[in-house]
């Protein structure tokens, strides 16, 4: 039996992409903090078809620790897909900015999807139809005001998945890496970033996506040839492109 984990399931982006991998077929891993939303998300999976296996992991994937014995508890899986979605943001400017929110942000948003990805790409590489898709951000290619910090995690996002689907191409690896760029989407994720306790996103925020249809890109991206899958930050079209980054191969004398 072959797995997608996805990282962040319990609410947002996370929650409609299990759902949508669930609508293919695939049996799901899925992890965050919160196991009651978890279970929710196992039980609306028996309903769109009760022959998938869903694996709960309760984890807080911000304590390095927590990190490597997520994915060693996962050993006896096979793991297909691998989705790095748990994130989240802040606003504020630098000199004012909540440091303990910052640092478990950083260990979030880039240490833990590092390792994760790393420990996955070393077990998984030379296996035939594996992917690892990484959340980046629009924001992980413009810069944000009042967002900065945030945005330059999701610069580290983007740089490190396109980098590695370099990498993992020039090395002709079975396995392909995607970053995808979500712009604005309607989730849990401006609270958090604001920390407050609702959010109403129509007549708040110009142009967003729902999370439903964030999930619908995803499996876009998943399904094609392309390494980044990117919202366009005006006309919020969804566009497949090849990395946007600049890359040079390394020479050696
Ligand atoms: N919404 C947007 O506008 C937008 C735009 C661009 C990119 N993104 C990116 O999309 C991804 C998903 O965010 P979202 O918009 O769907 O927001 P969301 O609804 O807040 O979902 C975030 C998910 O991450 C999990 N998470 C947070 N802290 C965690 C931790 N310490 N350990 C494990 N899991 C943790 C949350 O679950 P628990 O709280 O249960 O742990 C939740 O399932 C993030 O990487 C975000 O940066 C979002």
């Amino acid at each position: 039996m072959k797995y997608t984990v996805i990282t962040g399931a319990s609410s947002g982006i996370g929650y409609e992409s299990a759902i949508a991998f669930a609508s293919r077929g695939k049996n799901l891993i899925i992890a965050a903090r919160r196991t009651e939303e978890l279970e929710e998300l196992k039980s609306k999976v028996a309903e769109i078809n009760s022959s998938l296996d869903v694996i709960i992991r309760t984890v807080d994937l911000s304590v390095p620790a927590n990190v490597y014995e997520f994915y060693e508890s996962l050993r006896n899986y096979q793991i297909e897909t691998w989705i790095n979605n748990a994130g989240f943001g802040n606003y504020a400017s630098v000199g004012e900015q909540n440091l303990n929110k910052i640092e478990t942000m950083l260990h979030l948003n880039i240490e833990a999807l590092t390792i994760l990805s790393s420990l996955y790409v070393r077990d998984y590489a030379e296996v035939e139809g594996t992917q690892i898709i990484n959340i980046s951000s629009r924001g992980g290619y413009t810069i944000v005001a009042d967002a900065v910090t945030y945005c330059a995690t999701k610069f580290y996002v983007s740089a490190f998945t396109e980098g590695l689907a370099q990498e993992l191409s020039n090395k002709g690896a079975a396995m392909q890496a995607k970053v995808l760029a979500p712009a604005a989407t309607e989730t849990e994720f401006a609270k958090r970033s604001l920390d407050i306790d609702e959010f109403r996103y129509e007549g708040a925020v110009p142009k967003f996506h729902t999370a439903q249809e964030m999930a619908g890109f995803l499996l876009e991206l998943y399904d094609s040839q392309k390494v980044v899958g990117i919202v366009d930050g005006e006309t919020y079209e969804f566009e497949l492109r090849d990395p946007i980054y600049p890359y040079v191969t390394r020479t050696r004398k």
